[in-house]
């Protein structure tokens, strides 16, 4: 088994995403923050990856990128219909972020998602050495560990799902649920963001299947699967270097200069999901101007919003709501040349998006339901200087960690409106305590912390045959 790896994940996405433009073929980081935490960890261990580039019908030879040896995964457009944009992000997705849009239901979607699920197995077979760790990441392929298993008994599997894990009730719904239920329990270890979700899916496996669990441990034919809490995190050191840079700092000024030099900047980063709540922040930013509490150009609003799955009509309906909202409080509160809300519908660089978090006063995170939320992280490591201020909804993972942070209830405008103007008043002595317990806690909390916790747990169970 030579030229085969020990460790390997697999996730839907490879690192890095295929642009194909009329001069060929160009590789640019892959969106989320599925791949922003599993980078640094893959590397670490020298591992292989199998994942798609993103391109349909592309499948180049495997390649090293920044140590990590990628193993592309072929989807073609019916697959990309029925897997990717079907069953994982109109059914999936929704449903495990309690349903705030309605999760669709389509017969061919779900026979989508069985090949597809069926061919990373079958990739990552291939490239697992005898007695390997294959690390499978995501909604997208619970369906693997239990296909793997079949061929590889030999392997030690771990599952880690980066969203929410519903409640009962709401799993109930999905047409595949025993399925998904049987495929997640062919990994050795699954894990969660949350207790929460944990404590969901142990008893979920009784109430479906009816199997006996003790503690966080599922007896499945006399094989143990455990089920663990583990949030993801950061690296925060590499947003730490960052904002200590002399161009970052120039490039945080020069930023509020182009921005007409508010007294207030907001700043929202999120990919355009509906899961975000990005229209609630502007729906409490425009109520906020209208009833005079703030004003424009003392106020601005910078929202970036990363294009995502735009094919999927939740998704193209969001963007029109979106972009007609901020055309709203636009055209009812800009100056010449000083908009109220600057929209970014683009991708930017590490460096860019650090800039961003340097010159913020104010970071608004309120998802109506969020596995971790990274962006809440990223924003409180990049702020060496102890300054800023973050705004996060009690229903991102992260609000579980972040306690200094203000939080909010994102379904109540008048409680978001609320901590964003404790956040836009707090002093910059109780500010600075605020940012300081938080950057002591994401220090001692990285990811490097998250994939060792996992993968020791993971080591120390029963593992393959
Ligand atoms: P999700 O995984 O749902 O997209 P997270 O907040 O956990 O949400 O992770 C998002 C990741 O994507 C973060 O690492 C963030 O820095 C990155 N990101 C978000 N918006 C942009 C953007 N416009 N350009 C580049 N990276 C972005
Ligand atoms: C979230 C999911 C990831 C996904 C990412 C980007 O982080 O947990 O699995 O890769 O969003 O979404 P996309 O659909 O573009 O892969």
């Amino acid at each position: 088994m030579t030229g085969r790896s020990a460790f390997v994940v697999v996730a839907n996405r490879l690192p890095v995403d295929e642009e194909v433009t009329s001069d060929g073929r160009r590789w640019r980081a892959s969106p989320g923050g599925l791949v922003t935490a599993l980078s640094p960890v893959a590397r670490a261990h020298r591992g292989a990856w199998v994942g798609w580039g993103g391109a349909a019908d592309s499948a180049p030879e495997p390649f090293d990128h920044e140590g990590i040896r990628l193993h592309p995964v072929r989807l073609s457009t019916a697959d990309i219909d029925g897997f990717y944009e079907g069953q994982s992000n109109s059914t999936i997705w929704p449903l495990y972020h309690d349903a705030v849009e309605p999760p669709s239901y389509d017969r061919t979607w779900s026979d989508a998602y069985r090949i597809v699920n069926a061919r990373f197995a079958e990739a990552a077979a291939t490239v697992a050495a005898r007695g390997a760790t294959v690390w499978v990441h995501d909604y997208q392929l619970q369906l693997v560990p239990a296909m793997l298993r079949a061929k590889r008994p030999d392997l030690r599997i771990g599952f880690f799902l980066h969203i929410p894990f519903p409640p009962i009730e709401l799993f109930m719904q999905m047409p595949l649920r025993a399925e998904i239920l049987r495929g997640l329990l062919g990994a050795d270890l699954v894990g969660f963001q949350q207790k929460l979700a944990a404590q969901n899916f142990v008893r979920l496996a009784r109430h479906l299947l009816d199997l006996r669990y003790s503690g966080m441990t599922i007896d499945v034919d006399g094989r143990a699967v455990k089920a663990g809490a583990f949030p993801i995190s950061i690296d925060p050191k590499e947003m730490e270097r960052l904002a200590a840079t002399d161009e970052i700092r120039v490039r945080a000024r020069q930023i509020r200069t182009e921005l007409g030099n508010p007294r207030t900047l907001i700043l929202g980063v999120d990919r355009l999901d509906y899961t975000k709540g990005i229209e609630l922040r502007l729906d409490a930013f425009r109520e906020l101007l209208e009833d005079g509490t703030l004003t424009v150009p003392e106020t601005t609003l910078v929202q970036v919003a990363t294009p995502s799955r735009e094919r999927v009509e939740h998704y193209e309906t969001l963007r029109t709501r979106v972009e007609r909202e901020v055309g709203r409080i636009n055209g009812d509160f800009s100056r010449v040349g000083i908009p109220a809300v600057h929209y970014l519908h683009q991708s930017y660089s590490r460096a860019e998006l650090a800039a961003l978090y340097c010159a913020a006063d104010v970071m608004m995170v309120t998802p109506l339901r969020d596995g971790m939320n990274l962006v809440a992280k990223e924003y409180v490591a990049a702020r060496i200087d102890h300054g800023g201020a973050l705004v996060l909804s009690e229903f991102a993972g992260a609000a579980n960690e972040l306690r200094h942070a203000f939080l909010c209830n994102p379904h109540d405008l008048d409680a978001v409106k609320g901590a964003l103007m404790q956040a836009i008043s707090v002093g910059p002595s109780d500010g600075r305590r605020r940012m300081q317990i938080m950057q002591r806690y994401l220090r001692t909390h990285d990811v490097d912390r998250w994939g060792r916790s996992f993968l020791e747990i993971l080591q120390a169970s029963e593992g393959g045959a």
